[in-house]
Formats: C-alpha cells, structure tokens, sequence
C-alpha cells in the first residue's frame, strides 16, 4: 500500500485501531510500543488475518520509533488508561510525559503528518503534543468529539429503536465532565430530537454521554473503553485520506472562535486532505456558548499543571 499509518500504543485503543485500520484497508500500519514483543505479535496475529479478513494492509509491530518514518498520520494511543474512581484529568502528570517524548519522536520521524491524539487527558494531551512537535495546528487534532457523539447517537438509536446510521449529533466542549451535548443540533433523519423523544428523556441520555465513558471504566475495572473511541479515530483517518470534507466535532486548537483562545477543545470542523481545513462556528444559545466557555476556562486552568 503506498500509505502508512503509524498508530503508537499497541495496548487496548492502539491494536484495535490497527485491526480496524487493516479492514479498511487503505494503508499500511506501524504499530509501535515500547512493550518488547507485544507490538511484533499483535501485528503479525493482525497481518494473518488479511487473507479471511479480505484485506491486503500489512501490520508491522516494533519498538522502534524510526519505523514510523514516512507515516502519513500518526495516532496516539499511548498512556495509562483510567481506573474506577479517576478522572481523565488525573491521568495528566503521567500521560504528559508520555506524550512528550512520543511528540519529539514524531516530529523526528514523522514530520510532515498529520497527528491525532487519542491519549487522556484529551484536550490537554493534543495541546501538548502540538507545543512540543511544533507542527502546524491543522496537522494536530484531538480525537474526543467524534467518540462523544457517536456514543450520545448510540444512546438516541438506543431509546428510539431506528438505525444507528440515520443518528446525527453533535458534542462540543472538553473531553470530560464538562462536554457539552447539543440536543438541537441532534437528529434522526434530519429530525431534532426534541420532536420524537421527551426531554427528561434527552436529558438523562445527554447525562449518560456524558459519563459515558466512565460507564465503560466501571464496568471494565482494569482498564477504559476501546472500540468506539479506535473506530472513532479510524473514521477521522478515512475523513484526511479521502479528503472527505466531513463535518465532525474534533478537539481543534481556537484562535477566538466562539470566544475562546490558544487552547484545544471540541467543537465542530471540516476535516479534509489538509487536516482542520475550517472550524465551524454554531450558533449556540446563551446557555450552550457558556457551557462551551466555561469547559474551555477548565481546561485553560488545567494547562498551568503542565507548564503553559
Ligand atoms: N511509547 C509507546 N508506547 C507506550 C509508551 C511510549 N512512550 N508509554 C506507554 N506505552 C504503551 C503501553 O506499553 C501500553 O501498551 O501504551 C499502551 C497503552 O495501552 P493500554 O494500557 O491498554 O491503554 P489503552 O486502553 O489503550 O488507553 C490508551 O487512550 O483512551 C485513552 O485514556 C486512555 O490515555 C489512555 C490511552
């Protein structure tokens, strides 16, 4: 395949976003992870499974960062997952040095890519990752949004007994207890949801997004979710590798949109061949926009931890 894709990590996020880049089958992958062994069998088991499978990607496993070189995208999966009881935030200190010296490697090898993060502390890892490759802020992006809305589309599918695939929604704000779910910009076949389900009943499944993910954390005890967040991050690659112009809520660096500056958050843009080509700017209500702001002031807070 004349396309590479480096997804570092090979733990849960990272060999299931391997697997389900090898199905789509559109490059070729690089599993990377420091763990000796774990990433070399992961990619062969993957590779071997091509010929039922239907695809031709091959998957090679190593522990060398200069197997990344060429890589048209690199994903971040690396990090400590969360426990019961924590926050994503209180993966910071640990998941911020990991990041950094995955970034330096990156910008090393990999320098013209594109990167998007996966690892937690979303908003904080990707604003991190960019200040220490020094890539361009177009080429950086955080995978949350995506993962948040299919999980709220899940939820409506869920309660509504219709396809999956007829779900549009639209999360905003931190990858965290701040996000913001947009209900009114959320339908089913074009319908907003505040015509087919109660209120009580959105707002108990916006709740349910947003404690998604900790659901999932309780639920596993060793670790946190995986196949939705790799398919999420898989569906941002096809969106770059295809040029799709596809409209998704992604973790974007603001220069002033929506009131918020020189931080990375969830909101909605247009991701095509040249990454974050546009940062769409809603309309929101009062309360949305302060939602949004107020999860930005968060973060921005968060940030001093790690020396910004
Ligand atoms: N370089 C490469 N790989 C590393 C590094 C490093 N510097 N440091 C740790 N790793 C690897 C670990 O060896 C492990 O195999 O990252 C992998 C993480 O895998 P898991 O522990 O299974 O965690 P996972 O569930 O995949 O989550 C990874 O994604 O969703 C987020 O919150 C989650 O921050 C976490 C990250």
């Amino acid at each position: 395949m004349n396309k590479k894709i480096a997804v570092i990590g090979a733990g849960n996020v990272g060999a299931t976003c391997a697997m389900y880049l090898a199905e789509a089958n559109f490059a070729d992958v690089v599993l990377v992870d420091i763990i000796e062994g774990t990433p070399q069998g992961k990619g062969l088991d993957l590779t071997q499974a091509g010929p039922v499978r239907g695809y031709n990607a091959m998957v090679k496993g190593t522990n060398k960062f200069s197997d990344i070189k060429g890589a048209d995208i690199v994903i971040m999966t690396a990090g400590l997952p969360r426990k019961p009881g924590m926050s994503r935030e209180d993966l910071v200190s640990m998941n911020a040095d990991i990041v950094g010296s995955v970034a330096k490697n990156i910008k090393k090898y990999a320098p013209k890519s594109f990167v998007i993060v996966v690892s937690n502390p979303l908003d904080l890892m990707t604003f991190h990752m960019q200040k220490v490759t020094g890539f361009p802020k177009n080429r950086v992006l955080g995978q949350a949004g995506v993962l948040d809305s299919i999980r709220f589309r899940a939820f409506i599918s869920m309660e509504l007994g219709v396809a999956m695939t007829d779900t549009q929604a639209m999360v905003l704000g931190g990858h965290g207890d701040t996000m913001v779910p947009i209900p009114r910009y959320t339908t089913v076949a074009g319908v907003p949801i505040g015509e087919l389900i109660p209120k009580d009943r959105i707002n108990a499944i916006a709740d349910r997004t947003r404690a998604g993910g900790g659901e999932i954390v309780k639920l596993l005890k060793t670790g946190s979710a995986y196949y939705a967040p790799a398919a999420a991050s898989v569906d941002m690659c096809r969106a770059i590798f295809n040029d799709e112009k596809k409209v998704l809520p992604a973790s974007a660096f603001l220069s002033g949109e929506y009131g918020i500056k020189d931080i990375y958050i969830g909101v909605p843009v247009i991701l095509g061949a040249k990454g974050v080509e546009k940062i769409l700017e809603l309309k929101l209500s009062k309360g949305e926009l302060s939602a949004l702001q107020g999860s930005a002031k968060t973060y921005k807070l968060h940030l001093k931890d790690l020396g910004y």
